[in-house]
Order: structure tokens, then C-alpha cells, then sequence
């Protein structure tokens, strides 16, 4: 018997990739530290894609960057709370041992994707670098050491690692994998392109070169902040819809950071919206769509057209995401609920399993 239980609890674990607890972050400003995520929880498990959702301002890219470890670069620091990532607490490693996760384990496509493209190299080269990252992590690893000798046999000897920049000879080596990754993310003249400069592409051409980096380093954890924001609606939900594929090949996770529900709803295993730093309800994709608990969701589902909704029917919610310096004391979300009740302006409501596998924090459904 006991040995049932253990054994249910390590499948568990197994299956976890990452676990968020208690996670609160502050931004350091001239108006003094304001928290931007006040004590989130979060599981991801492997093979997954989680939507993160909520208007803009509510803390969905400082978790997507916490997870990534790229805090460092806005003023920003974790006042407490763990990151594991595969029962690694990311949180107490410093920077050299984090950035052995980063762009390997975990890969992110970022909002502005120019901005992560070097504008000096051609798109083939940078692809080429990429999926170089990802054989060097996989040296031990039987017959990626072959591909890393000819890898090296391309490179000047000389030149120390950390100056090595992205080679032509590289881009020849790889060539076949560079244009087919291109392919996947449904660019039409891959050959074109990869002697192109990020420059010469559209926003949208460069979002989809971004996912195709991300997407030949396999990583286990891929972090997508809105990165198909620059596509129209039909072509977003096919390059999610691809990368979703890709992932569940090799059995690996997606965080997708997004504002678009309706996107959500059609790539998504499992829901988490955030409001003002909380996550405040979290639920698997038809139990949220079918049922949203919170009035947060209700609001924000209330302002999705759909096809059987008159227009002039999307209500979107009034008033805004109170601003980090002066949040409520109570429900963030009081000032703007139209269920609000005398508790919620004084308490902040935890979260609570209002269904089997469904979490809502909200006083509506007992506390
Ligand atoms: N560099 C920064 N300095 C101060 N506050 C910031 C900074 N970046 C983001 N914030 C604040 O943190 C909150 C969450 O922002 P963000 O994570 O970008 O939200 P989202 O991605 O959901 O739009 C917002 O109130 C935003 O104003
Ligand atoms: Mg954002």
C-alpha cells in the first residue's frame, strides 16, 4: 500500500518541469519597490501548453522573464518564493549556473523579437549558432559528438568561445535543418531568407525566424511572449498550432504569454489568468471556457467576439489594472467587480480549489 502511494507521488514529480511557490517580485523605482508579482503558484507540467492571459500591466512577462532568469535586465528582483525547474530551485543559482538553463532547457521568443536578433548577421547564420547551442549541450550524448567535430573543423581555433561569431561555413553545415525550420514556421522562401538581414524582414517574417530559433534548440520549456503578435489572427493560430506540434514531439512544455483568449482557446491545454500580479484562477482549457469563475475571467471573456456574438453585445470591462503604487489592499480586483461584496475591500482572497482541478481566488466561492 505504501508502496503505491510513494510510487504515485514520485509519477507526480516525474512529470513535473517546473514549480513556482510563493513567488513575489518587485520592481525598484524612484516611487520605491513596487511589486509586480505578489506571491504566484504555478505547475508546469511536461508536454503542456499553459496560456498565461490578462490585460496588459498585469505581471504575464515578469513571470515569463523570472522563469528565464532574464530579471536582471529591467530593475527587477525576486523578494522571495522558489523557481524548480526539474526540482531545480533557479531562484538560489547564480548567474553563470542559470545561464547553463537558459536558451538550452529553456528558450523564450520575446515580445520584440527584433530586438533579440543581432541586426549584423544574416538570418541563416544566426540559426546556425542556435542549433549549435543546442549540440554542444547535447555532447555526451551519443553521435552529436561527430556533428560537434565538424562543427569545430569549420571554426578558426583560435578564436576563443565567448567571441565566436555565427560562420558561413556553419550555415553550409546545417543548411538543410535551417531551411526546413523555416519551413515549418511557414516562411516561403526559406532560401531567400536565411541570406537575408533581420532588417530586410517584415515584423511578422522576423517573429516567425524567432520561433524557428527557439524551436531548433529543442528546449523542454519554451516561454512565448505574445510572439505572434505581428501576424494576422488565421496565421497566429497556425504557427502556434505548429510549434504546439513540434514541442509534443520531443515532449516538451509551452508557456504561452498572451491577451488574445481566443488564441488561448485554441492552442491551450490549460488556462492561468493573472490580474495586477495574481494569478487568479487556473483551470484546464474547456473547464475555463465552459465555466469561468472569477469576474475577472467572465469581464475578459465578455470582450471576445465570437461568431455567435452581435458586436454590440462585447462589453469590455470598465475602469483599468490599478497601477503597481497604488494597489488595493484587499481583491485588486474589487474596484472594477461588479460581485464585489464589504470582505473583499479589506482581505485579499487566497486561492481556492472551487472545483475538482479548478482554482479560483475569489470570495464568491468561500474562503
Ligand atoms: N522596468 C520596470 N520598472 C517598473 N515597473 C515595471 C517595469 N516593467 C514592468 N513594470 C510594471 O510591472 C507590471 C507588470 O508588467 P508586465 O509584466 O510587463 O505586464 P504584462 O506583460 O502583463 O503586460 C506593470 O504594472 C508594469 O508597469
Ligand atoms: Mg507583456
Amino acid at each position: 500500500m505504501l508502496e503505491t502511494v510513494s510510487s504515485e507521488v514520485s509519477d507526480v514529480n516525474n512529470n513535473r518541469l517546473l514549480a513556482i511557490s510563493d513567488l513575489a517580485i518587485e520592481y525598484k523605482s524612484t516611487r520605491g519597490n513596487l511589486r509586480a508579482i505578489d506571491g504566484a503558484n504555478l505547475i508546469i507540467e511536461k508536454n503542456k501548453l499553459i496560456a498565461v492571459v490578462g490585460e496588459s500591466g498585469c505581471g504575464k512577462s515578469t513571470l515569463a522573464l523570472a522563469i528565464i532568469g532574464l530579471l536582471a535586465i529591467p530593475p527587477a528582483k525576486i523578494q522571495s518564493g522558489k523557481i524548480e525547474y526539474k526540482s531545480v530551485n533557479l531562484v538560489a543559482l547564480n548567474e553563470n549556473e542559470r545561464r547553463k538553463y537558459r536558451g538550452t532547457e529553456i528558450a523564450m521568443v520575446f515580445q520584440e523579437p527584433l530586438t533579440s536578433l543581432n541586426p549584423v548577421y544574416k538570418i541563416g547564420d544566426q540559426i546556425a549558432e542556435a542549433i549549435v547551442v543546442r549540440e554542444e549541450r547535447s555532447i555526451p550524448s551519443k553521435g552529436s559528438s561527430e556533428v560537434m567535430q565538424k562543427v569545430y573543423s569549420t571554426r578558426a581555433p583560435a578564436i576563443p568561445p565567448r567571441f565566436r561569431m555565427p560562420g558561413r561555413s556553419l550555415t553550409k553545415l546545417f543548411r538543410s535543418e535551417i531551411l526546413d525550420a523555416l519551413r515549418i514556421v511557414r516562411i516561403a522562401d526559406p532560401e531567400q531568407v536565411i541570406e537575408e538581414y533581420p532588417f530586410e524582414l517584415s515584423g511578422g517574417m522576423v517573429q516567425r525566424v524567432m520561433i524557428a530559433m527557439a524551436l531548433v534548440q529543442k528546449p523542454a520549456l519554451l516561454i512565448a511572449d505574445e510572439p505572434t503578435t505581428a501576424l494576422d489572427v488565421t496565421t497566429q493560430a497556425q504557427v502556434l498550432k505548429l510549434m504546439k506540434e513540434l514541442m509534443d514531439e520531443v515532449d516538451a512544455s509551452i508557456l504561452l504569454v498572451t491577451h488574445d483568449l481566443a488564441v488561448a482557446s485554441q492552442v491551450a491545454d490549460d488556462i492561468v489568468v493573472m490580474y495586477a500580479g495574481d494569478i487568479v484562477e487556473e483551470a484546464n482549457v474547456y473547464d475555463f471556457f465552459s465555466e469561468p469563475l472569477h469576474p475577472y475571467s467572465k469581464g475578459l471573456l465578455s470582450c471576445v467576439p465570437s461568431g455567435s456574438k452581435n458586436k454590440a453585445l462585447l462589453k469590455p470591462i470598465p475602469g483599468t489594472v490599478p497601477d503597481l503604487s497604488m494597489m488595493p489592499s484587499g481583491c485588486k480586483y474589487a474596484t472594477r467587480c461588479p460581485y464585489v461584496m464589504n470582505i473583499c475591500r479589506s482581505r485579499k482572497p487566497g486561492p481556492i480549489e472551487a472545483k475538482p482541478n479548478h482554482r479560483v481566488a475569489c470570495f464568491l466561492y468561500g474562503q
